[in-house]
């Protein structure tokens, strides 16, 4: 198994009063991609900053390469590439002089640096536009030049806080491709997103933070599997209904989970029979509902489960197997 290369030892930050990061401990290991999967104001940010040394520990430590970052900034600061949430490319400057400048700033060598731009330029496809300024660029574009600038000094790991927040779906996946590719190389990945599919297709491993506390770590199929045996039904019906649904699925043995005007249960080893008992169920006791899905169970269930509250996906696309049964009335 690879090394831990990321130790992460029950770390707190307080602003003031408030404590944005709650006693975090995670270790990642060397090239695996490491996603921080959470909504906004969950502390993801703030916890980046503090592996990066931008902000003070409060209380825990932090270890990057056997180096305790208090004491060793300048040594971990080239160990790490970081893309941050902002888009910081410089506009007045052409990409490849985006490029040069961040390459003399973490003083690559003269030898190595042409070589280096050049092939920064081809890996994020920008080679046809190396001479126009980056002020010009689309979003994705801007953030294909903004990684392999953090890339540019050849670090050990890569820090991106939400890579893809805001980009269209093609320029989604090539960033997604590029990350991937990152990781073939063995470079460890650090990733924050609120988006479930990202930290699904990405990441090896997925800590789910929700008010500066991890909540469950683990691959995206042990996630899964906290939320119980079996596909989730989701039923959807007019709030006067919601506890009559509720009931019912707990007079069939399931646990439900109420959010909203929105009933969920996983359905235990034989779905199929149970969804039939449950629209049976739901016939016989005249309880009107809007609509009964069911679907193999995602990280947004499990973030249900763990948290009460619901990580809306705003990127509009599902890429988990859906099966849909509408029943409308
Ligand atoms: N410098 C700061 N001073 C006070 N509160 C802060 C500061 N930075 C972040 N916070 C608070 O800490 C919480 C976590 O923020 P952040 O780490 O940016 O969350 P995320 O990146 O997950 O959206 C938020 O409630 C935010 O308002
Ligand atoms: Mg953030």
């Amino acid at each position: 198994m690879a090394r831990p290369i990321i130790e992460i030892d029950n770390v707190i930050k307080r602003f003031g009063d408030f404590t944005a990061v709650d006693g975090v401990s995670i270790d990642v290991k060397e090239g695996e991609i490491f996603g921080l999967l959470g909504p906004n104001g969950a502390g993801k940010t703030t916890l980046i900053n503090l592996i990066l040394g931008l902000l003070s520990i409060t209380s825990g430590k932090i270890t990057i390469d056997n180096l305790d970052i208090k004491h060793n900034k300048d040594k971990v600061k080239r160990l790490i590439g970081m893309m941050t949430q902002e888009t910081v490319v410089e506009s007045e400057l052409t990409a490849r002089e985006n490029l040069e400048v961040f390459a003399q700033l973490y003083h690559v060598n003269k030898s190595e640096l042409n070589g280096r731009v050049e092939d920064s330029l081809k890996d994020a496809d920008l080679i046809d536009f190396a001479d126009k300024k980056a002020g010009t660029f689309s979003g994705g574009m801007k953030r294909r030049l903004e990684l392999v600038k953090s890339m540019v000094h050849k670090p050990k790991i890569i820090i991106l806080d939400e890579p893809t927040t805001g980009l269209d779906i093609q320029n989604r996946n090539h960033l997604w491709e590029e990350i991937k590719r990152l990781s073939e190389n063995g470079i460890t990945t650090i990733l924050t997103t609120q988006y479930l599919e990202e930290a699904d297709f990405l990441c090896n491993r997925i800590a789910i933070i929700d008010h500066g506390k991890i909540k469950a770590i683990g691959t995206a199929s042990e996630l899964k599997m906290m939320v119980g045996t079996g596909d989730v039904v989701e039923i959807i019906s007019k709030p006067d209904n919601v506890e009559k649904v509720a009931k019912l699925l707990k007079s069939l043995k399931l646990s439900p989970i109420v959010k909203s005007e929105k009933v969920s249960a996983p359905m235990g080893s034989d779905s199929v029979k149970m969804l039939n008992n449950i629209t049976t169920a739901l016939q016989k006791n005249k309880i009107a509902i809007i609509s009964i899905n069911m679907h193999m169970p995602t990280l947004d269930d499990v973030f249900l489960k763990l948290t009460g509250n619901q990580l809306r996906d705003t990127t509009g696309e599902n890429v988990s197997a859906r099966s849909q049964i509408m029943m409308r009335r």
